[in-house]
């Protein structure tokens, strides 16, 4: 806190995205495979460079300051459907390598899709910080200092008022001659709903997908939408043993204690809030559920615990003892990869990477403190039903800060704080702007973060739609997804229809 007193709000205001997404196991957006980058123009026939060629854009380091001169951000471009005078649909990858995300030039996704309906262009944007894109060689306190949301905010408008496409006329589109509209889901969603608020009027169009927009620290609200969906019988069993292992870790009898860690392979997990983390870590593959296909671990975990001798429990599943042994032998035998706790890192691990190598901005970039102010996953108060021990508490989300930031933080801070400066400064879910589509499903775990929220007071308006589908998480950007799903397929159909509207209504004022 003494040394860079200017990164203390700057680092807590960054981020309002997802602990779990740098603990290895969930990610924001759903990957997309391609089958072949092969590509050519879909009225002409003209082959095409191949979808995975990268371009690069001279990027401002600090929009603060521009004489601190540019970096390279990476982006990536299909127009197999343009025709001059289309939408330019720009996405931002978020807090990954940007590479991952090539499939959302394709139609597999809303954003390819949006663009073979109305001959547009897609450009994938990869995030400041991550994959290649680094403003500085390395991933020091001090180079993390233009690692802000508005910084992000702003990498946007200097793009789209500055880049020259590859596409047909392409040194012809800035936001005063094409519309451009701006899509993202998870915390690219987030920073597209802050960037219309921000900037309005500089995109024609934006789509959020389950944007977390509100920052909230202590976000027991996570687990809700799993415990209302998941299967009974599982739900039942896990609260029986969280129950227990409250029970046992309330009553300080360190052999007890003990024992009960073991009984999960994690014996050597010595804060009880880091062990209530490490049950927790197998509920967040939640977030991971798709209803086309992937994402089956979930269901594997509630298969260990509810299926014996070949049948299934029922709704009030098979009880303690035995769902203690299943849960205990899943973790010590299974291929799932518990997370031990973060806070058994040591600041060696987090030593900033430079030299020759690309630095790849996902360790130190997205460390905990950078995303904390939206993140703490917790418990919930006593007397709601609860899926993850009471020991989780945003202290412990807290506390990180102080392993990945000594520099900064002396001690931990209250993260309630920086969550109150990023919903002032940038709405929140009370957010109102113009031509932005937000959509979201219920079975969405940070569903209680976007304006979906039941604690949401915004219901939306017809130039802010609030579409709800029956969705996970970002699973409305997927083709396939509403092609299973007739609630999401609704959600889809809805937003182009809005959006294919506000783009005709649009007028080039150049
Ligand atoms: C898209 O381009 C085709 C020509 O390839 C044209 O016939 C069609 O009307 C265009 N659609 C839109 C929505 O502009
Ligand atoms: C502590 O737990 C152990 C193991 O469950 C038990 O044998 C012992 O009696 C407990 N001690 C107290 C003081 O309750
Ligand atoms: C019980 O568990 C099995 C296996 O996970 C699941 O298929 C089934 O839907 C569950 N039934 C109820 C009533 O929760
Ligand atoms: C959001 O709206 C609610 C209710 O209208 C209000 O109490 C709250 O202060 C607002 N929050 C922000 C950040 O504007």
């Amino acid at each position: 806190m003494v040394l860079f007193p200017f990164l203390v709000p700057l680092l807590l205001s960054s981020f309002v995205l997802a602990s779990s997404k740098w603990n290895g196991l969930s990610h924001g957006m759903h990957k997309v495979k391609v089958d072949s980058y092969e590509v050519q123009h879909k009225a002409t026939g003209e082959p095409l460079p191949p979808l995975d060629t990268v371009y690069y854009f001279d990027q401002l380091i600090d929009h603060d300051d521009p004489s601190l001169g540019t970096f390279q951000q990476r982006y990536w471009v299909s127009w197999d459907y343009y025709q001059p005078g289309g939408p330019i649909l720009l996405m931002n990858a978020g807090e990954e390598d940007a590479s991952a995300y090539i499939g959302y030039l394709t139609v597999s996704t809303i954003t390819g899709y949006l663009a073979e309906m109305l001959n547009g262009s897609v450009v994938l944007l990869e995030h400041r910080f991550f994959g290649q894109s680094n403003p500085y060689p390395d991933l020091t306190t001090e180079s993390l200092r233009v690692l802000t949301l508005q910084q992000a905010i702003d990498d946007h408008e200097y793009f789209i008022e500055n880049v020259q496409l590859p596409i047909p006329g392409g040194d012809q589109v800035g936001p005063d001659k094409a519309p451009w509209v701006l899509f993202g889901g998870s915390y690219p969603g987030a920073l597209a709903s802050y960037t219309l608020y921000n900037k309005p009027d500089l995109f024609a169009a934006g789509y959020a997908s389950s944007a977390v927009v509100q920052a909230i620290s202590d976000f027991w609200g996570y687990y809700e939408p799993t415990r209302e969906y998941m299967p009974m019988n599982c739900s039942s069993d896990v609260e029986a043993v969280i129950a227990h292992v409250d029970e046992v870790l309330d009553s300080g009898n360190a052999t007890a204690i003990q024992a009960l860690k073991d009984n999960f392979g994690l014996g050597s997990v010595t804060a009880n809030d880091d062990f209530a983390w490490a049950l927790a870590t197998v509920l967040q593959t939640w977030q991971d559920l798709l209803e086309s296909g992937s994402g089956t671990i979930f269901y594997e975990f509630c298969d260990a615990l509810e299926v014996k001798d070949g049948q299934s429990a029922g709704p009030g599943g098979w009880g303690l003892d035995h769902a203690l042994a299943a849960w205990g032998d899943y973790y010590q035998n299974s291929d799932f990869l518990v997370d031990p706790g973060v806070s058994t890192r040591t600041t060696q691990t987090i030593t900033p990477i430079s030299g020759p190598t690309p630095i790849t901005g996902t360790g130190r970039g997205i460390g905990f403190c950078v995303t904390s102010s939206g993140s703490g996953k917790t418990a919930p108060p006593q007397g709601t039903p609860t899926l993850v021990s009471r020991f989780a508490q945003p202290e412990r989300w807290e506390r990180q800060c102080t392993y990945f930031f000594p520099e900064v933080f002396s001690s931990p801070p209250d993260t309630s704080l920086a969550a109150a400066r990023t919903n002032q400064q940038y709405g929140g879910w009370n957010v109102s702007t113009a031509r932005l589509v937000f959509a979201n499903g219920v079975r969405d775990p940070w569903r209680e973060a976007t304006v979906a929220a039941n604690a949401s007071p915004n219901a939306g308006s017809d130039l802010q739609p609030h579409l709800i589908g029956e969705g996970f998480h970002c699973s409305d950007m997927l083709t396939a997804e509403g092609n299973v799903n007739p609630s999401v397929k609704a959600v889809q159909q809805q937003a182009l229809q809005y959006i294919a509207q506000w783009l005709e209504d649009w007028k080039p004022s150049a």
